[in-house]
């Protein structure tokens, strides 16, 4: 019997299980000029998949790609919880260690990947899967591999705030190790973060 179940419906897709295999199907925006959105959804679709593949071969644990259609990805389903849901004081220090490693390596291979986020990290068999590569890029850049950082310490911040400074030193000194300009991206963040304190004061 094929059971079809609806596991997550976002913003931007409709993910369902079947089988095993996750269908992550970008779905219409109504507010998007409908020549447009078909242009987007597909450029989306297209590049999470490439990014995905990218991401396997340079060592990150993402799902397999099992297929592609225009506005769909058929993937491996990783069974296992949302970072977002468990990550804890008690297993921080090893999720964020690997957190920080993986991006070390996504970075090395010119991986960008736009929406780092707990939420788009799944804890499976004790190792963090990366998932949600549809608003990355390949880029080399400094400023853009600081940027992905920015994201990630002002999501944790906001969504692990107990926890956020330890977990944060974890993530960071683990990358350290293994990026290959890993001063020079931590640089660049604290620059980026000083942007955005001015920003804030400037607005006063
Ligand atoms: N391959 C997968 N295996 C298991 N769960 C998945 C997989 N892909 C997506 N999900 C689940 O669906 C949710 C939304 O998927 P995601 O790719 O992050 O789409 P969105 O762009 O809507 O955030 C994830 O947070 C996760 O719970
Ligand atoms: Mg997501």
């Amino acid at each position: 019997m094929n059971i079809l179940k609806l596991i997550n419906l976002g913003a931007e897709a409709k993910i369902s299980l079947d089988d095993g295999i996750v269908t992550k199907d970008r779905i219409p925006k109504g507010y998007r000029e409908k020549v447009l959105d078909v242009k987007i959804r597909k450029a989306r679709t297209k590049k999470e998949a490439k990014l995905l593949e990218r991401a396997k071969v340079a060592g990150v644990m993402v799902p397999n790609v099992l297929g592609t259609r225009d506005f769909s990805i058929q993937m491996d389903f990783v069974s296992g919880s949302c970072v977002k849901d468990i990550l804890s004081a008690g297993n921080m220090k090893k999720i964020c260690a690997s957190i920080g490693s993986s991006i070390a390596k996504l970075h090395n291979a010119s991986i960008i990947h736009g929406d780092l986020t707990t939420s788009n990290m799944i804890l499976s068999s004790d190792k963090v899967y990366f998932i949600d590569f549809g608003l990355g890029q390949v880029s080399s850049k400094v400023e853009d591999k600081a940027t992905d950082l920015h994201l990630l310490e002002e999501a944790i911040e906001s969504t692990h705030y107990t926890i956020s400074s330890g977990a944060l030193k974890v993530v960071f000194a683990s990358y350290l190790k293994d990026c290959d300009d890993g001063d020079e991206v931590m640089a660049r963040l604290s620059a980026i973060r000083l942007r955005g304190r001015y920003v804030v004061r400037g607005s006063d």
